[in-house]
């Protein structure tokens, strides 16, 4: 396996169009099989909150893609990335390796469902994630557009441990910490992390807590209402489905960016 590229590499390699090459600016690793890394924002590339985009590494002589959430806000002027490592995977057994300096590359077109214009106007926002589905959550939290269109927005993040845990609770420390977003938040955002393979105060996959009531009882709010509550879902395909099926028995209708719904899904990525 060859290393990924670095700089130099890409000076006498040809960038192909409509792709960026940008500087990876920090690293930080959360378990064996999570880390995140920041990185330039060209000037031209413009993103809603919770859209993805294709992010790749030269291997070899070949560059490799896959999508990946923007998990910084549209304000930012760097990006952010929230990553799984797999071993063998074609392109993260490489990313997972990247430091301060290195290049990494993004294709220029954006897209995604787990955006704000795709819901219709409600009162509280759910958002369901499960692992790296965190990461278009972790945009639109920090967007204070979320804050304007909704009174209450709530992350769940159900992990298999509590170290997987650690990159939402730094979030939500960041957000306390930031001169304009604490005050733009409030107390208007709500963290429900839970954990299902340790021992943990909140337990338990969030399709078994809507379905068992325990998530609002804890939450002190009242059950799903398709005429206030909105939702935003993203993990794995069986998650995805599963609680797309209850938010579906509570009443609400998905929605997609050409006709906005009372909820959205999106698969997160991997590879
Ligand atoms: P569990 O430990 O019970 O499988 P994964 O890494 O497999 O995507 O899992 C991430 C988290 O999502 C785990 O806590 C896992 O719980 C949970 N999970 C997996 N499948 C589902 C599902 N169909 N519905 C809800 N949660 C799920």
């Amino acid at each position: 396996m060859n290393a990924p590229a670095k700089n130099e590499d890409f000076v006498a390699a040809k960038i192909p169009d409509g792709v960026y090459a940008e500087t990876v600016l920090d690293v930080e690793h959360y378990t064996e099989h999570l880390f995140r890394f920041r990185m330039t924002r060209p000037d031209a590339f413009r993103f809603r909150s919770g859209e993805f985009a294709m992010i790749g590494l030269m291997v070899g002589d070949k560059p490799i893609y896959r999508a990946y959430s923007v998990a910084s806000p549209a304000w930012d002027e760097e990006l952010e990335f929230f990553s799984i490592k797999v071993p063998d995977g074609p392109l993260t057994s490489h990313l997972q390796k990247i430091k301060a300096g290195d290049t990494v590359l993004m294709r220029k077109k954006p897209t995604g469902t787990l955006v704000l214009d795709a819901l219709t106007p409600g009162k509280r926002l759910y958002m369901f994630s499960t692992g790296t589905g965190i990461a278009p959550f972790a945009s639109l939290i920090r967007d204070p557009e979320t804050y304007e269109k909704f009174d209450e927005v709530i992350l769940t993040h159900t992990c298999r441990e509590v170290a997987e845990l650690k990159y939402g609770f730094d979030l939500i420390e960041e957000i306390r910490n930031h001169e304009f977003l604490s005050e733009i938040v409030g107390d208007k955002l709500k963290h429900y992390p839970t954990v299902t393979r340790e021992d943990y105060p909140f337990q338990g996959r969030i399709t078994d807590l809507i379905e068992s009531g325990k998530l609002f009882t804890d939450l002190g709010v009242p059950p799903l209402d398709p005429a206030i509550d909105r939702g935003m879902i993203c993990g794995s395909s069986a998650m995805l489905k599963d609680t797309k099926e209850l938010l579906e028995k509570a009443g609400l209708t998905e929605g997609a960016n050409n006709k906005p719904g009372e909820f959205v899904i999106e698969r997160a990525f991997v590879g």
